[in-house]
């Protein structure tokens, strides 16, 4: 009888510690699914701008007038032009961008995070 209620004791105390193992990994890891990242301009970024932005916000005419073509201008377009709030935009809002809305949310989460750690280059 004794041995039995220190069985459940240790069991329920090993569940318990399995739980907080697995509440601390959801801390570390936030609760998005997107891979835990520190994004930068060279690493995410450019990347991320290049195949959703650019097709527009290029060359001599670029949309809106807004070039998105380096970093400079990017920075500048999170600072001064709203790129943190459209990109927040849902699709039926006409700001939305892209206004096809070809971002993932993991795109979305990147983007914020870069422009809210002061927009690293490397
Ligand atoms: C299909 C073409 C297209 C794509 C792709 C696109 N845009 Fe735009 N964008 C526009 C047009 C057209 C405008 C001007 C009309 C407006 O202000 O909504 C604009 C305007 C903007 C503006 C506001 C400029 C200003 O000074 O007011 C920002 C910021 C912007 N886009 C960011 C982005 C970002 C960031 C992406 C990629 C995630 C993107 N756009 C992708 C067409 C596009």
């Amino acid at each position: 009888m004794r041995i039995n209620s220190f069985s459940i004791l240790v069991t329920t105390a090993f569940i318990g510690l399995n739980s907080c193992q697995y509440n601390v990994e959801s801390v570390l890891y936030g609760t998005s699914d997107c891979p835990p990242i520190e994004a930068t301009y060279q690493m995410h970024i450019a990347a991320i701008i290049e195949s959703k932005c650019e097709g527009c916000h290029s060359g001599n005419s670029p949309s809106g007038g807004l070039l998105l073509t380096d970093y400079d201008y990017v920075v500048s377009a999170s600072a001064y032009n709203g790129l943190g709030e459209r990109i927040q935009l849902p699709l039926s809002d006409p700001n939305a961008m892209p206004p096809n809305g070809g971002l993932s949310a993991c795109d979305v989460e990147a983007l914020l995070d870069w422009v809210a750690n002061g927009t690293p280059f490397e």
